[in-house]
Formats: structure tokens, sequence, C-alpha cells
């Protein structure tokens, strides 16, 4: 494919300010790939952390950097040895390359599902990096009809997903949040508990109104949750966290992830659960490409609910 694309890049670790917009040959597709026109990506946490180097041991950034693994949009060029895939095709799906915060970008078919037509793309680029975490938190602590399990961070991307793919299992899910979620969360089937000023506030408060036995328990916000599932007696292999990683050494805790449920199927049951109105994946705002450094500030306030999407 010839002509150009706009895509997010930095050149150095840092605050947002070192992310602009740069103009770059479009992609052509692999003849293993497509290239995606794409309509939604999602911002993830995890893209701050790698901006600014503070992930730079675990994800190093090579630079000029391009970001970005959420996406959604309409297949503009397929390649020789793809089938079943045709230009004009909507898609939802993800890259490993960092490189969807963009308006155009190439990926393996593999990686692409069909996007069911009643889904807003804004919801379908989403779905990969906070939905497949959370499919992996789920499966990993292994919830049975009647347990209870606990969601800390339960507000954002991953923990509202989270904690609605584990109502469907039939347990009890009390939501850790602030005051401000807490009749939403209601809404959703939660059980929420606002936390407190610090971590002993927090444990008190679940020790006063949680059920008396937390059956497993889903970290996704990190900040010392984990230490705190302990204190209250949920066993090491019922734990998992997503960003608490000294937590998997001092506990003996799970840390599945993203990359432990990136696949198509995953990808095209979370779609599915979408756009049927079995799973909501509320979208706090969206933000052209130019306003990219924006997008950030807001996600990197950690008070997301639900998800922030780029739409280029
Ligand atoms: N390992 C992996 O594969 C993987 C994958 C995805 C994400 N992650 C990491 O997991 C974390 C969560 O990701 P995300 O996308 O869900 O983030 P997010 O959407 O930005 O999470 C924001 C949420 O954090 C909540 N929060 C803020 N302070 C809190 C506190 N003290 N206690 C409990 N909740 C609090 C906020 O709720 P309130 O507004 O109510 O405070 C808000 O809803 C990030 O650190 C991310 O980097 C890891």
């Amino acid at each position: 494919m010839t002509g150009t694309t706009r895509a997010v890049r930095f050149d150095s670790y840092g605050d947002v300010d070192v992310l602009y917009v740069a103009e770059v040959p479009t992609p052509g597709a692999a003849p293993d790939g497509v290239v995606v026109e794409v309509r939604a990506a999602s911002i993830n946490p995890g893209e701050a952390a790698i901006r600014s180097g503070a992930m730079a041991e675990m994800f190093p950034a090579t630079f000029p950097s391009g970001q970005g693994s959420d996406l959604a949009g309409v297949v503009s060029a397929v390649g020789a040895q793809v089938t079943g895939i045709d230009v004009g095709d909507e898609v939802l799906g993800w890259t490993d390359e960092r490189a969807s915060h963009a308006t155009h970008v190439a990926v393996p078919a593999s990686q692409v599902v069909a996007k069911p037509a009643g889904l807003p793309f804004e919801v379908a680029g989403s779905l990969f990096v906070a939905g497949m975490a959370a499919v992996a938190s789920v499966e990993v602590v292994d919830p049975q009809p009647g347990e209870t399990v606990v969601v800390s961070g339960v507000a954002g991307g991953v923990g509202a997903i989270a904690a609605q793919l584990l109502l469907r299992r039939g347990v009890e899910v009390v939501g850790i949040a602030s005051e401000a979620n807490q009749e939403w969360l209601r809404e959703l089937g939660v059980t929420p508990i606002a936390y407190g000023a610090d971590a002993a506030e927090t444990l008190q408060r679940l020790r006063d109104d949680a059920p008396d036995k937390i059956h497993a328990w889903v970290d996704v916000f990190g900040g010392g949750y984990v230490d705190t599932a302990i204190e209250l007696g949920v066993p090491a292999d019922r734990i998992n966290t997503i960003i608490d990683f000294d937590a998997l050494q001092k506990h003996g805790v799970h840390g599945s992830g993203t990359t432990d449920a990136a696949t198509a199927d995953n990808m095209a049951a979370l779609a599915a659960l979408a756009a049927d109105g079995d799973l909501e994946v509320p979208v706090a705002a969206t933000f052209g490409l130019d306003d990219v450094r924006e997008a950030f500030r807001l996600v990197e306030q950690r008070h997301t609910r639900g998800k922030i999407v780029l739409i280029p």
C-alpha cells in the first residue's frame, strides 16, 4: 500500500511531552497479514510506564518508538496468503509491535477477529490488553460458584471486565474502588467497598464489611493489596496480581496477565459478550490522535472508569 500513516511516536523516555504524531509511510500487508485502518485504539497505563522509562528493564523501548496494542478498525489491505478476511471487513485485534496508536497498522491475520456488527468501535478497540488481562486473572484464581472474590482496582479497564466475568461464574464479587464508583458498581452487581486513606484503613473496612470468608483475590491495582489479601487469609494460590511483581516472589501468588490469555478465540468471546450487552466496557473519554498527550495525562491520574480511547 502507498500513502501516509499518522502514528504516535516518542524518541526518548519522558513525560507526556515526548509524545508526538509523525507522518510515516503506510505499512504494507505481510503475506500472512492485514493492514487495518484504525478506528479506535485504547490506551493502557502500561504504555505510560513504558514511555516514562519506569519499565525500561522489563519492557525496554527502542527509539523512535510507536505505541499501542489494542485496535479496532476496517481492513484496508490483505496479504496474498490470507483467506477469510477481505478489504472492508470490520475487525478488532491487537499488535505486538507497539503500533496501534496510528491511522493504519499492519498485523498478522491471526491477530484480528470479526467485529460484531452492533459493537461500537471504541469498545472493540478496548478489549485486548485489559480484556485479556481480565480473562487471565479470572481463569487462574479458579472461581467456584458461591465463592467470594475480591477485585482490587475494580473500576478501571481490567477490573471492570474481570468483575463481570467473575459474576458470570456465579461468585460474589467484592470490588474495591473510590466512593465515586460505589453506585455504578452496585448496578453491575458488585458489592463495593471504598478504599481508605491507607492500607490499614482499607483492611479494617474489609474486615468490617466484606464476607468473613474471601476465597480468592484478583489484584489489578498493586499498592499493597496482595499483602492485604494474605493478611485476610486468602491462599496464595488463589491470588493473582497483574502489577505487583514483587508479590510474586514475596508471597508466591500468580502473575497471569494479558499475554497468558492473548488468543483470537478469547477476543471473539469477549467481543460477543460486549455486543450482546452481557459485558459493559465503559468508555470514559475519547481523544483524537493529536490530543494523545491529554489522553495520557488523564490515564495517568489513575481514576479512569473503564477505558480511554484514541480515535485516529
Ligand atoms: N500484567 C499485565 O498483563 C497487565 C495488563 C493490563 C494492565 N496491567 C496493569 O494493571 C493496572 C491496572 O490497569 P487498568 O487498565 O485497569 O488501569 P486503569 O483503568 O487506569 O485503572 C484505573 C482505576 O484504578 C482505580 N484506583 C485508583 N486508586 C485506587 C486504589 N487506591 N485502590 C483501588 N483502586 C484504585 C481507579 O478507581 P477510582 O477512580 O474509584 O479510584 C480507576 O478506576 C495498571 O497498573 C496496568 O499497567 C497489567
